[in-house]
């Protein structure tokens, strides 16, 4: 388990940055934290650490945006396992690309067997914990 504090949005991106180094095609990544901790924020670093060079925002109506490298999930209005795998969601995790996931407890039982996870905690206005 690693701790990283981050003072600032770009800080956090710039983590992230670092972080996505780390990854390799097919890796299914946990985004955890409540609502504005900033889970979208490391996956815009996430996704500038691997290339991707469009705008990354939250696909909170679209569930799913997909960019070359990576597919960037959100959850948070999925209303049940069964809507996940209509819409298919097991797919996109086979697709052999980096699958950033937000609010993955509403469809954990779709999700494979081997994540990674990254928990981001807020701790102030503009501070934030960042666990892996
Ligand atoms: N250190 C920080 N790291 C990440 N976001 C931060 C930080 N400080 C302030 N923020 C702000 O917190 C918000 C996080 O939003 P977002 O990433 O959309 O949250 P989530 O996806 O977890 O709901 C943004 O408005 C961002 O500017
Ligand atoms: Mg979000």
């Amino acid at each position: 388990m690693a701790i990283f504090l981050s003072r600032s949005p770009e800080e956090t991106r710039a983590w992230a940055e670092t972080y996505a180094k780390t990854l390799s095609a097919g890796d299914v990544v946990l985004l955890d934290g409540e609502m504005g901790a900033g889970k979208t924020v490391l996956a815009q670093g996430i996704a500038r650490g691997l290339g991707v060079e469009e705008d990354v925002l939250s696909p909170t109506y679209a569930y799913v945006n997909s960019y070359a490298p990576l597919f960037h999930f959100d959850c948070y209005r999925i209303g049940s396992v069964r809507q996940a795998e209509e819409l298919g969601f097991s797919d996109y995790f086979d697709a052999g690309k980096v699958c950033l996931v937000e609010w993955s407890e509403n469809i954990a039982p779709l999700l494979p067997a081997h994540c990674k996870r990254i928990v981001i905690r807020k701790t102030g206005e503009n501070e934030r914990e960042i666990e892996t």
